[in-house]
């Protein structure tokens, strides 16, 4: 196969976002805008991927760091797209193949898209190849401007275009396949005298054209794909449109979606046959859910390990967990990280749980804090019980055995240990180790004094 590396254009700020944050750096479906057409690179087997970067460059380079196919390439002002490819050709250089050349931007392009332009590319031995899509308003786009006989001869922008030219439909999708020898020669022919007085890569095709090289357009079907995020309105749009894509994929996979429309799965998400999502959940990138599994409407789930038939009931909220088969969790359950809830566990509402490992079979159904604690197997904790793991400066741990039944209402003042089968009786607080098939209680003794209140009045 044909060597191929990409350049991805990311210096820009992104104005018209009106954020802090740079446009690449916002996340769409759980990755950063940027991610998307890197991965569609990667998926099309471009090695090694050069980053344009300037505006919070740290934090760009961040989202790859570790990943030794992505490159960096500084672009200190922004001049233009021109004098941007002409910042990452450095990184190529000794570089002989096709180079891909996209924008940061542009979430919803797909690896398969990208196989097709460079096949194409391949395939009429072009210099130079354009993504291009017929848009029913092409307004702020670079226009294909083609001869009579249909070959393409420039591309003119939005603010340098004459009121003709402004109504070619045909666009310029920013998503280009170059010859790497023709990259290298020419991008410094580029000049800036135009509307903007910036460098346009656009430029590369008339120079192509008057060479007499090879200079073609490819035209998508999908105008969807190309969409370029400038604003916060696109941003919603394109997250409504992968959203479509992620959940289509686990429907045709056996997942059963009430409402796919308002059903929040980011990138990256494991779902098992049979598992039935209600409407209004909120699935972070790295979860794992298993088969034959109920997630309620309103859960949120964010970097859990949930395995088979578990059943999150509604309102809860699940962060950095583990959950093993037969698990039920809620309604408006809060596990922290740190949360393992071994198989049959059943967590009921209003229960909130921090690093607490819990064995096999044991139960808290109702209104309790567990923090820091160690619980055994076919434990019953009742309603209502505090581990009380933290002094004012530091945390301690509590630790329940196989088999222990503790009461409602029952404070554990760590570091304490309760010992296998034993009995916490309703009311106490537990400040020194239970032994073994003890009975604990601690209560102040109850004292009747009849015709109190009747004396009183
Ligand atoms: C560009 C194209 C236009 C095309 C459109 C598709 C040019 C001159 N125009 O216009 O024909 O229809 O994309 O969306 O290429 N960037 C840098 N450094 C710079 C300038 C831009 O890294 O100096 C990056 C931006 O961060 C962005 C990308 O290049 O990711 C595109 O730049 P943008 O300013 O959005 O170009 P458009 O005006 O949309
Ligand atoms: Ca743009």
């Amino acid at each position: 196969m044909e060597l191929r590396a990409a350049v991805v254009l990311a210096a820009g700020k992104g104005t018209r976002m009106k954020s802090g944050v740079i446009k690449v750096l916002h996340s769409v479906a759980g990755m950063p805008m940027i991610s998307w057409p890197v991965a569609a690179a990667k998926g099309a087997g471009a090695d090694p991927i050069v980053l344009v970067i300037g505006h919070q460059a740290n934090a760009v380079q961040g989202v790859f760091r570790g990943d030794n196919s992505i490159l960096c390439a500084m672009q200190e002002e922004q001049l233009g797209t021109g004098h941007a490819v002409a910042c990452a050709l450095d990184a190529l250089s000794g570089f002989g193949g096709t180079i891909l050349i996209l924008c940061g931007d542009t979430p919803l392009l797909r690896p398969e898209t990208l196989a097709d332009l460079l096949k194409f590319h391949d395939e009429h031995a072009a210099v130079v190849t354009v993504l291009t899509a017929v848009m029913d308003d092409p307004y702020g786009y670079g226009r294909v401007v083609r001869d009579e006989d249909g070959r393409v001869i420039r591309i003119v922008e939005q603010k340098d275009a004459d009121p003709q030219e402004q109504n070619i439909r045909e666009i310029n999708s920013g998503i280009y396949c170059m010859r790497s020898d023709f990259l290298f020669e020419n991008i410094r022919a580029i000049g800036n005298s135009n509307a903007q007085q910036e460098y346009y890569l656009t430029d590369l095709v008339s120079i192509a054209v008057q060479k007499g090289l090879a200079c073609l357009a490819m035209s998508t079907a999908d105008a969807d794909e190309i969409m370029g995020i400038n604003d916060r309105a696109q941003l919603a749009d394109a997250a409504r449109i992968l959203r479509r894509r992620i959940n289509r994929e686990h429907m045709l996979s056996g997942v059963t979606m009430i409402d796919p429309e308002q059903t929040y799965i980011d990138f990256g998400v494991n779902i098992g046959a049979d598992t039935v999502v209600h409407p209004n959940c909120q699935i972070g990138s790295g979860s794992v859910i298993g088969a034959g599994c109920e997630i309620e409407q309103g859960v949120s789930i964010s970097a859990c390990r949930i395995g088979d038939s578990c059943h999150i009931k509604a309102g809860s909220v699940l962060e950095n967990s583990e959950l093993h088969e037969n698990v039920a969790v809620g309604p408006m359950a809060h596990l922290r990280p740190g949360t393992v809830l071994q198989s049959h566990v059943k967590i009921g509402n209003f229960v909130e749980t921090k690093k607490v490992l819990m064995g096999e079979g044991s139960k808290a159904s109702h209104l309790t804090y567990l923090g820091d604690a160690e619980i055994g197997r076919d434990v019953n904790i009742g309603c209502g019980t505090i581990t009380c793991n933290y002094d004012g400066v530091n945390k301690h741990r509590t630790v329940i055995e196989d088999g222990v039944f503790i009461g409602s209402d029952v404070q554990l003042v760590a570091p304490v240990t309760v010992g296998r089968n034993s009995l916490v009786a309703a009311g106490t607080t537990v400040t020194v180790d239970v032994e073994p098939d003890s009975l604990a209680i601690a209560r102040v003794p109850q004292v009747n004094k009849v015709g109190w209140r009747l004396k009183k009045k």
